[in-house]
């Protein structure tokens, strides 16, 4: 692949793509030279050099007494927006059946993988990817548990923050089953590429800066479960256009769980803002000034350094999550807190407030230049190792 003749790669100076965010990556290798020395090598892995934010404990420790006194509140309005496990989906009810008989559990396993004949490689990129983001779910709880106030204290704690996050992430667990078991049967992915990317990602974390602060981590989190209730919505329409409805109510169940915990995370930001207008405002600037970092942004597979940008590319042309989703889903937030209408906030707390509700076109007028320089440059392929090194144009 020449570089300079990848639209993808040389639109990224010009392209405001929220997802073209993936740091260098520097390998760590393990000493070339023979040593007597029982010191620990760590293994080959890919470490991002230099994480973007390392700030810590950002909120004032009286503000963590904000979260203490909306217990009550969060118990009655958050907490009743988990599903009670025995009216939850199962992955089961969505996959084959293994306690049928053999000949009847292959031929649903070959119905499957029929259903999948039409889909191109490309789509299995991106649902791959899809995939390996919900496997990383231990770096979600971790990141969670790092928020100052709401964090679970025992790991069995009963503060309904701490109840909520257990049970979040016990619903969002089911979506990697879901996702990895159907890859699994398809025969369409590479397994061990797969389950070596997750191992990888796992062992990296993610860089949201978030700062230990609830502020900024429900900020976080009400983007990204709408961001991820868009991009399986989106992974459902193009499976179901594919010729594979089963594929497509997969997608669309899972979706329909990151539009519940949308909802329940931007209720919380939405209460911050009624109890506290102006810190909530300023967190929602913070997060925006940032941009929101996607949570699978350190993701490598042992081989292509770049792998994150390459899989966000493929998802931006496949229309599965797109920079013109970013703005969208700000917009969303900004009517769904109703932000332009504020009142009572500081002379800070206004400047965020412009600056907040002005973004969303000014993202749009960058993007519409970078996809119009885009459309001149010719477009390239890069291999990807989850569909065994078959290439995909960017
Ligand atoms: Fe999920
Ligand atoms: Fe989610």
């Amino acid at each position: 692949m020449q570089a300079s003749q990848c639209f993808y790669l040389c639109s990224q100076s010009h392209a405001w793509n929220p997802r073209a965010q993936s740091p260098t990556l520097h390998r760590v290798r393990p000493p070339t030279t023979t040593t007597t020395s029982v010191r620990f090598t760590p293994p080959i892995s890919a470490v991002a050099t230099p994480l973007r934010h390392q700030k810590t404990h950002s909120m004032p420790p009286e503000k963590a007494e904000v979260f203490k006194s909306l217990e009550g509140w969060a118990s009655q309005c958050v907490l009743p927006l988990l599903r009670p496990v025995e009216q939850c989906w199962q992955p089961q009810s969505l996959l084959p059946d293994p306690s049928l008989p053999s000949q009847d559990f292959f031929d649903q396993v070959r119905a499957l993988r029929d259903r999948t004949a039409d889909l191109p490689d490309e789509y299995f990129v991106v649902l791959v990817g899809d995939m390996i983001t919900e496997e990383a779910l231990p770096t979600y709880q971790t990141m969670i548990n790092t928020l100052d106030g709401v964090r679970d204290e025992t790991g069995a704690s009963t503060s309904p923050w701490a109840v909520w996050t257990r049970a979040w992430t016990a619903e969002e667990n089911r979506h990697g089953d879901l996702l990895k078991t159907f890859l699994y049967l398809s025969g369409r992915v590479d397994m061990l590429m797969i389950e070596k990317t997750v191992q990888y990602l796992i062992g990296a974390g993610m860089d949201p800066g978030t700062e230990n602060n609830p502020y900024l981590g429900y900020v976080y989190t009400s983007f990204q479960e709408r961001a991820t209730f868009v991009s399986h919505g989106n992974t459902a329409r193009l499976a179901k256009e594919g010729g594979d409805p089963v594929l497509a109510r997969i997608c669309g169940t899972i979706a329909s769980d990151e539009k519940r915990h949308e909802n329940a995370y931007s209720k919380i930001v939405e209460k911050l803002l009624e109890v506290d207008s102006t810190g909530a405002m300023l967190s929602i600037e913070d997060m925006m000034r940032k941009k929101i970092t996607m949570p699978a942004h350190l993701m490598f597979d042992g081989q292509d350094p770049r792998l994150f940008e390459h899989f966000s590319a493929v998802a931006q042309r496949l229309g599965v999550y797109t920079a013109h989703d970013y703005a969208d889903i700000l917009e969303f937030l900004v009517g769904r807190w109703g932000l332009e209408k504020l009142e009572g906030l500081s002379g800070d707390g206004k400047r965020a407030q412009d600056y907040v509700c002005g973004l969303a076109p000014r993202i749009r007028r960058l993007q519409e230049r970078a996809d119009e320089l885009a459309r001149k440059m010719e477009p390239c392929g890069v291999k990807f190792s989850w569909i065994f090194n078959k290439e995909v144009k960017l």
